[in-house]
C-alpha cells in the first residue's frame, strides 16, 4: 500500500469511494451522490490547511480519508472534523487504518490539536478502527438526524494531538 497526501487529480477516485459510502447509507446524512467537479471544488478549498490523504493499492486509490473546518469560532482553530471511506471491495484489508494513521500524522504536522468526527452508533467498523488508532469514544448523540426517514444516533469520537495529547 502507498500513503499519500492526495492531488487535484484524485478527484474522481475520492468522489467514487464517497459515493459508495453515501449509497451504502452507513457513514454519512449525506444522500445525493457528489460530482468529480464538486469534489475537486471542495479539494480546492481546503487547500494546503486541509489536506486529504489517499491509499494506493496496485496503482489504483482505494481509500480517502480528510477533514475540514470543525467551527468558526477562533478557539477552536485547532480542531478539525475528519472522515474516512475506503472502496467497498477492498474494506476490511488494513486501508482505513492506513488512511487514518496518515491524517493523524498530517494533521499534527500541521499544528491540530484534536481530530473529531461523529460516526453512526450501528457502524461497528468505523467504532473499531477509531479505537485501534486511538481515538476515544465522547459519547452519544442521541436521535441526531433522520437518514431515509429513520433516526439515527450518532457516536462522537475524539483523538488528541500533538501538545494536547502530551498533557
Ligand atoms: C469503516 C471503514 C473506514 C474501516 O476501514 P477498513 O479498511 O474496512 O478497516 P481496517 O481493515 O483498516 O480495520 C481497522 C479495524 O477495524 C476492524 N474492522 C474492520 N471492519 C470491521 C467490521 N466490519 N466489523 C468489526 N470490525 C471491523 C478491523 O478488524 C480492525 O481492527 P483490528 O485491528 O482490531 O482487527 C470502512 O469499512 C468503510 O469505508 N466503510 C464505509 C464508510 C464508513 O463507514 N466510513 C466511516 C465514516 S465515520
Amino acid at each position: 500500500m502507498i500513503v499519500r497526501l492526495a492531488r487535484a487529480g484524485d478527484a474522481a477516485d475520492i468522489v467514487r469511494i464517497y459515493n459508495e459510502g453515501i449509497e451504502d447509507a452507513v457513514a454519512t446524512f449525506e444522500t445525493d451522490a457528489r460530482s468529480a467537479e464538486q469534489m475537486a471544488e471542495l479539494l480546492r478549498e481546503k487547500g494546503e490547511k486541509y489536506p486529504t490523504v489517499v491509499v494506493e493499492r496496485e496503482g489504483r486509490i482505494v481509500a480517502w480519508a480528510g477533514a475540514g473546518t470543525y467551527r468558526a469560532r477562533r478557539a477552536y482553530a485547532g480542531i478539525a472534523e475528519h472522515s474516512v471511506y475506503v472502496e467497498r471491495a477492498s474494506r476490511g484489508l488494513g486501508a482505513g487504518r492506513a488512511a487514518l494513521e496518515a491524517l493523524i500524522e498530517e494533521y499534527e504536522r500541521r499544528g491540530f490539536w484534536k481530530l473529531c468526527s461523529r460516526i453512526f452508533s450501528e457502524n461497528t467498523a468505523s467504532i473499531r478502527l477509531h479505537e485501534r488508532v486511538g481515538f476515544r469514544v465522547v459519547g452519544t448523540y442521541c436521535r441526531h438526524g433522520k437518514l431515509h426517514g429513520q433516526w439515527r444516533d450518532v457516536v462522537i469520537v475524539e483523538k488528541l494531538l500533538g501538545e494536547a495529547a502530551a498533557g
